[in-house]
């Protein structure tokens, strides 16, 4: 009697065991050592392979993330002005354990599968956890290795598989929908996603388009030629002197120009003052190009030294807005012409950049306009990553795994390996 009781239960534990996946997600590919779970029900407990338009039809329930742990190196690559990979990836080193140890403690699986009143042992945080994913790429060698070879050894300590994540793959995942516990409840960080859909990621190492015809199908419409948009924010920054990242910097100045613009019409007519060029904005393909653009910006401010001294805080201000003008026309621009051609059920806006106002602000209008213009079904919704989601984080990549596991994928950490280029497509 007794011992039937046991073997219902254990049975009903495997059972739970195949329902649930809980991922623990690992990314380091530049200067974020970031660690996230999250957890889902395993819409595919037979294991067996399921094309990516099937994952897409049937119901799924979104993952839900149980925590999202970030430690920035921001400080530390203020001091040059920029990330130093050597420097990055020591800091990684550094931070790797405590930041992984912090989302497995925040995640709470071990105290869930105990009695309430047990005191949860340090050796018990894997407890549950039933896959590992990391980014694999791309990034920096240094910064990547330091998170694959922790995911490789927390694989293998519990024969785990070892889920390999794209890097940019992750961004655009940032904005599928996910569920996230609140301080009450569950609520849901961003709304359903429906295909395709197209992605504009703006990062500071990556500028890309991609038509993303379902769950984990990918086709690279374009992407930049020389600097990502970020680097071109953060190289602005450096001319300027506002320190690193730039990025956020630059927008706050533009956004002091552009008050002062719409509350003094006198202002109004400096605004055709500076204007840099949109490279490549005319070009019949979806690539881009930011070099020339902070070229311009370095002239501009090798004029005005040869003028006077160093620029003055208003003349970095028109700089800075003319300069994120100029950027955001050319995204935007390329983004919707994407749009018209291969006429996405949406458009997400992924990656660091994703972050700045101004951008969303004008894509969101692009997109309304256009919606005003076309037929019903054509209409475009507008996705953006879940709070906080914007920049690198772990969440975003045990998502994506999320969706990998459930198409039926595994991976094993004994043919797993990092590329420091790896392509989406
Ligand atoms: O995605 P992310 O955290 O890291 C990479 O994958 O590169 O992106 C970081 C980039 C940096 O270049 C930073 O300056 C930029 O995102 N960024 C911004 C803003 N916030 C962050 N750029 C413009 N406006 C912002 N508000
Ligand atoms: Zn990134």
């Amino acid at each position: 009697m007794f011992g039937s009781w046991i073997i219902w239960a254990l049975s009903v534990n495997i059972d739970q065991m195949k329902k649930e996946i809980k991922i623990l997600a690992i990314e380091t590919s530049c200067d974020e050592t970031a660690a996230a779970v999250i957890c889902g029900a395993n819409e595919n407990s037979k294991s067996e392979c399921r094309n990516p338009k099937q994952i897409q039809n049937s119901n799924i329930q979104c993952p839900k993330i149980l925590s999202n742990i970030i430690s920035s190196q921001v400080d530390l690559h203020a001091k040059t002005g920029g990330v130093v990979p050597e420097v990055a990836s020591r800091a990684h080193v550094e931070a790797i354990i405590p930041v992984v140890t912090e989302a497995l403690q925040q995640a709470k699986l071990s105290q869930k599968s105990k009695v309430k009143s047990q005191k949860c042992k340090e050796g018990d945080l894997l407890e549950g956890i039933t896959h590992v994913a990391v980014t694999a790429g791309p990034g920096l060698v240094g910064s990547l290795l330091v998170g694959f070879n922790t995911a490789k050894a927390l694989a293998y300590s519990r024969n785990l598989p070892l889920i390999p994540i794209n890097h940019i793959e992750g961004h655009i995942y940032s904005a599928m929908p996910a569920r996230a516990e609140s301080q009450k409840s569950v609520k849901l960080r961003v709304p359903g996603v429906e295909f395709p859909n197209l992605a504009l990621t703006v990062s500071g190492g990556h500028t890309s388009l991609t038509l993303v015809g379902e769950h984990l199908k990918y086709k690279t419409l374009g992407q930049t030629i020389d600097d990502a948009a970020g680097e071109a924010f953060d190289k602005v920054a450096k001319l300027l002197d506002l320190g690193y990242p730039g990025g956020p910097e630059v927008s706050k100045l533009a956004s002091k120009f552009r008050n002062k613009v719409k509350s003094q019409k006198s202002v109004k007519s400096k605004v055709q003052g500076i204007k840099f060029p949109r490279p490549l904005i005319n070009k019949p393909n979806f690539n881009f190009s930011f070099s020339g653009l902070k070229t311009a910006v370095l002239t501009e401010v090798l004029r005005l030294k040869a003028n006077s001294s160093n620029p003055t805080v208003s003349q970095k201000e028109e700089i800075c807005f003319a300069f994120e003008e100029a950027a955001v026309d050319v995204l935007t621009t390329k983004t919707m012409r994407a749009a018209r051609e291969f006429r996405p059920k949406g458009i997400i806006l992924a990656g660091g950049v994703a972050a700045n106002g101004r951008l969303r602000e004008e894509l969101k209008a692009r997109i309304e306009k256009y919606n005003s213009e076309v037929e019903e079904k054509y209409k475009m919704n507008f996705y953006l990553p879940g709070p906080g989601m914007s920049g690198d984080n772990a969440a975003m990549i045990g998502l994506a795994a999320y969706y990998h596991i459930i198409a039926g994928e595994s991976g094993d950490w004994r043919d797993t390996r990092i590329d420091a280029n790896l392509s989406l497509v």
